[in-house]
């Protein structure tokens, strides 16, 4: 399946079921969703406590990086400039039904290639995306249309996560099952190479998989960690190049289908 399909309608009804869930119920009834591999998502005030954590104003254009069916478009809406791409058709028809009234900001666009010129945004927020895209052009093209001094939240799934998070690797194998386009970032260079191009303001590091469910992280970036979020604030308009961070295995699974062979092997051997 091409990515495109990926993000259909059937996609659609699956994550607004999902973000009502997570608003409505604890953690706990979701914890047993995810053992039948489906996703864990934050509900959606302890996201806009973090999106809250950026100064905002009404003058301000926003991007919203994969809106989804704009959920956050009526928070977004009130305090700045709102626009919202998504790779999705039914997502953005999602958005135009629900918001009519700011239909032509809404746009089907793929967030490797944006539709706007250089330096327009002030804002951008990139939540629970990041780890569908190709992700070195994601973030080249988000520098590129943000404005010197403007603010990127970016949110994804490190490379290098505990291997007794049994939740992380039934997601990370239930999402491949699926054919969801699903991408690790190997964080350290990601943070290193940014450096270049931007100031790092805030970082908050998920160790296990639930933790940003429940706002649990630390902002020292520790070995081992799940998810993480990123401000990044733009501090010069350069040529944008990134070596490659992104993997579609994390090395987490990797080691653990090497230990499994090689206790194959062992196996085998000792016959
Ligand atoms: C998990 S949903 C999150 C949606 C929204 N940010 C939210 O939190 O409700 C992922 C969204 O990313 C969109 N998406 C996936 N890959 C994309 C890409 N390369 N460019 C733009 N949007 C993409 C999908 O269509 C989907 O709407």
């Amino acid at each position: 399946m091409n990515r495109k399909e990926y993000w259909n309608k059937e996609y659609t009804t699956y994550w607004k079921a999902m973000t009502e869930e997570a608003n409505s119920e604890g953690a706990i009834s979701r914890i047993k969703k995810t053992t039948s591999g489906d996703y864990k998502t934050p509900g959606e005030k302890i996201i806009i406590e973090f999106f809250e954590s950026l100064h905002y104003e009404k003058t301000d254009k926003l991007l919203d990086y994969g809106c989804g069916f704009g959920r956050f478009y009526p928070f977004f809406n009130r305090i700045t400039d709102y626009y919202g791409i998504d790779i999705s058709q039914a997502m953005i028809d999602e958005c135009i039904s629900r918001y009519p009234e700011d239909a032509e900001k809404f746009i089907v666009a793929e967030g490797e290639r944006l539709p706007f010129e250089d330096n327009y945004f002030n804002k951008i927020i990139c939540y629970g995306v990041f780890d569908a895209c190709y992700q070195e052009n994601a973030i080249s093209e988000m520098l590129r249309v943000s404005k010197v001094g403007g603010s990127i939240l970016v949110t994804g799934k490190n490379t290098e996560y505990y291997d007794d998070d049994e939740q992380a690797l039934i997601a990370e194998e239930a999402a491949r099952k699926k054919g969801h386009p699903n991408y690790f970032t190997n964080v350290k260079s990601l943070v290193s190479q940014l450096g270049q191009y931007a100031y790092l303001k805030q970082e908050r590091y998920f160790t296990y998989r639930g933790d940003f469910a429940n706002a649990k992280y630390t902002d020292l970036m520790p070995d081992k960690f799940y998810e993480w979020a990123l401000v990044i604030e733009k501090k010069n308009h350069l040529d944008i190049h990134f070596e490659k961070f992104s993997d579609a295995y994390s090395n987490t699974w990797k080691k653990k289908i090497i230990k499994v062979q090689n206790r194959i092997i062992d196996g085998e051997d000792t016959k």
